[in-house]
């Protein structure tokens, strides 16, 4: 069998096309790709932490990790998290995905990551690789709400005019990802991401990210106090046909009973992408303690 090695430039097409095919074509979605729906995982900087397993001269299976540092109540934790793992139909069940994911695994600790995080439809294949079903902290509710009556002025966001107060939002969170200011733009700009700011004064005092891509489902991603986060939100749910979905963070967790008296259906999450099994692995067990497991919540727009 052809060993993992890191995916260079020259290989992204076949990458894309193989990952597209799989999350995307075959998922009827034809409007969206990873390139653009993963912008930083494919940065010219983190491409040396994608694998591929190639035969032939053709990409058969890819893997990838994307460092973050997450901040817990002032603790570091370095999380690396991965995405994108996928094998061509004709070349499953032979170890490929095996292969790259304890590749990526070995390479993990030097990486700074503490410990590994991801989002599966299939826990099977990672627990025989080590990991373990994780159930963060925070509630999942579901809701609509008529048109309500709101003081809070709530405009669309303008990168020129708010990147920097909505980035000082996002970063005061108790429990945050550790974001550069431009790593906030890309992800603030994400495809089917929209973006409404509550402005309290002359200045931002909260945002909301309302995802309608495959990858970002729903109300994921808030900073700023609750109180006008629930006006965001409020403003959203009305403006749809459907139940909304709003995951609520435990930096957030008034919103549970906002929502509650809203009548919206309010569950403890189960993942913290509010889909799918949330799995960890742990590399550093003095950093990635059971009570930083129990904090742990991966925060929106840097989820998979
Ligand atoms: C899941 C996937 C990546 C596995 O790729 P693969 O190269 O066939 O995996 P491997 O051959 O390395 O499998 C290793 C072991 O995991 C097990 N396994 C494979 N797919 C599995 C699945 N879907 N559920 C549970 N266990 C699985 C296999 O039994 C195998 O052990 P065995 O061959 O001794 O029986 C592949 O099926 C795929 O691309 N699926 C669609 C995309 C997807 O769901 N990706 C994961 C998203 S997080």
């Amino acid at each position: 069998m052809n060993s993992p090695r890191p995916v260079t430039a020259d290989d992204l097409p076949q990458v894309i096309d193989l990952l597209d095919t799989i999350f995307r074509r075959e998922k009827g979605i034809v409007d969206q790709s990873v390139l653009s729906d993963f912008p930083l995982v494919f940065a010219a900087g983190n491409l040396q932490n994608c694998r591929v397993i190639c035969h032939d001269g053709r990409v058969i299976s890819h893997a990838a990790v994307w460092p973050r540092t997450m901040m817990i109540d002032g603790h570091r934790v370095g999380v690396g998290i991965i995405v994108l793992v996928a094998t061509a139909r004709d070349a499953r069940h032979r170890g490929h995905a095996a292969a790259l994911m304890k590749d990526l695994q070995d390479s993990m600790p030097a990486l700074g990551c503490d410990i590994g995080l991801l989002w599966t439809g299939v826990p099977g294949f990672y627990q025989r690789l080590g990991w373990t079903l994780n159930s963060p902290p925070g509630w999942f509710a579901t809701g609509s709400t008529a048109a309500v009556a709101t003081t809070t002025s709530i405009i669309d966001y303008r990168p020129s005019e708010h990147l920097s107060d909505l980035h000082n939002l996002q970063q005061a969170g108790s429990i945050h990802a550790s974001r550069t200011m431009a790593e906030t733009g890309v992800l603030l700009s994400l495809p089917k991401c929209h973006v409404s700011v509550a402005v309290d004064g002359d200045r931002p005092g909260a945002y909301l990210v309302e995802g309608r891509a495959i990858n970002k489902q729903g109300l994921i991603e808030y900073a700023g106090p609750p109180e006008l986060v629930w006006s965001l939100v409020s403003r959203a749910a009305s403006r749809t046909t459907t139940d909304s979905r709003l995951v609520v963070f435990p930096t957030h967790a008034s919103l549970a009973t906002f929502a509650r008296d809203a009548g919206w259906q309010v569950q403890p999450l189960t993942s913290s992408k509010g889909l799918g099994d949330e799995m960890v692995l742990v590399l550093n067990p003095k950093i990635a303690t059971p009570q930083i497991l129990d904090r742990l919540f991966a925060w929106g727009l840097d989820q998979a």
